[in-house]
């Protein structure tokens, strides 16, 4: 089997126009317009990864017994390409998006995609579709990378043919209010994974199951659902796509805290790389249990300063109120914190080009 495989490239004979292209990065919004290309590879159990193609975007085609509508295995990833000072483009960490593809593939026993490839796709497409990457600061264009099950079978058991599949969509701001905090509903009712489950891998259905609690949490009045573990109910694990940090104490001695990847929540990228730079910044830094018992009692002591969530699409979004079955409290009167700030410019700017990059993540393809 080999991983250096040529892409076909078929050109759209009808890409939007540059009008079109102008209006959507006007205004992007997130995951509502898609360029004028796709990826697809395909993959079987006689021939492993074939069939590399770039092709004009277009609907897919499954049998109606293909595996994915009735047992569901479906993975995905999510990572942003950036415009440049100079106009080039660089996208942010794309090998770690290609080895959690691998990692996610492998808990759904589905076949791992060779970087090569996972990299190769992503070359390719802002090869054709480079025009779509918003040039405007925070705007960036969005990967959306994806395997699904296509063999048609009833059977329970690992599909025996799959195909991957990248799109890109421009994106802007997730929340629509911006840099506005956000209110989290904790929840004690619904939880997203269990220990041995999977909720460490980018699965479809973790997404699936979470859609109750987020309408729960609607109709508490708030915006996002925070996750606690299955069996105790009282350690944080994340949010609805994203990761939390915890800010005790403030200035230069400021610690930041974020739970351990404790198997039931995903390994953010974004978290990884601001356990990182908040090292750089010179912040103590802490990976462990944090329960809602001391995000409550340390918010009401002033300890706890400062509550942001983080994620590729998100970016970082702070924390300000939260409500549960019990009652409510905020952090900080509700006010974006200092350290939220500098983490969130140090992560943009080495995003966008505009700072030194020291741990080499913007990665031209
Ligand atoms: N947690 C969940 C459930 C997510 O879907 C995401 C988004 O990808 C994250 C956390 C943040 O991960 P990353 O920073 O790699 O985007
Ligand atoms: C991402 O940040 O890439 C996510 O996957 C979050 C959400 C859009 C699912």
């Amino acid at each position: 089997m080999t991983t250096a495989l040529p892409f076909t490239r078929t050109t759209n004979p009808q890409p939007a126009t540059p009008e079109r292209v102008a209006e959507v990065l006007a205004a992007p919004g997130f995951g509502q317009h898609f360029t004028d290309h796709m990826v697809t590879i395909r993959w079987n159990r006689d021939q492993g990864w074939h069939d590399a193609a770039v092709e004009p975007y277009h609907s897919l085609e499954l049998d109606p017994a293909a595996m994915v509508l009735h047992y569901g295995q479906a993975i995905f990833e999510g990572l942003k390409a950036y415009r440049r000072p100079d106009g080039s483009i660089a996208s942010f960490r794309p090998q770690a998006n290609a080895e959690r593809f691998r990692a996610s593939a492998r808990r759904l026993a589905m076949p791992e995609l060779p970087d090569e490839l996972f990299l190769g796709s992503i070359r390719e497409l802002l090869a054709v579709d480079g025009r779509w990457v918003p040039s405007v600061a925070e705007e960036s264009l969005y990967l959306r990378p994806f395997m699904y099950s296509t063999e048609a079978s009833l059977g329970v058991r690992p599909a025996n043919e799959y195909a991957y599949v990248l799109i890109a969509s421009p994106a802007g701001s997730y929340f629509a209010g911006g840099l506005k905090p956000v209110t989290v509903w904790l929840s004690t009712e619904y939880v997203r994974a269990s220990p041995g489950g999977t909720g460490a891998a980018k699965f479809a259905g973790n997404y699936a199951a979470s859609l109750v609690a987020q309408a729960q949490a609607a109709e508490q009045g708030c915006d996002q659902v925070v996750w606690l573990d299955a069996v105790e109910r009282r350690w944080v694990e994340e949010m609805g796509g994203m990761n939390l940090f915890f800010v005790l104490g403030s200035g230069p001695g400021a610690r930041v805290v974020t739970p351990e990847l404790s198997g039931a929540l995903l390994p953010g990228i974004t978290r990884d790389s601001l356990l990182r730079l908040a090292a750089d910044l010179g912040y103590g830094v802490e990976e462990r249990r944090f329960s809602t018992e001391e995000w409550e009692k340390k918010a009401e002591s002033g300890e706890l300063t400062e509550v942001f969530a983080c994620g590729t699409a998100a970016v970082i979004t702070p924390v300000g109120h939260v409500k549960h079955a019990g009652g409510e409290f905020s952090v900080s009167g509700g006010a974006t914190g200092e350290v939220t700030l500098r983490l969130r410019e140090r992560l943009t700017g080495i995003q966008q080009g505009l700072v030194e990059d020291p741990h080499g993540w913007m990665t031209a393809l």
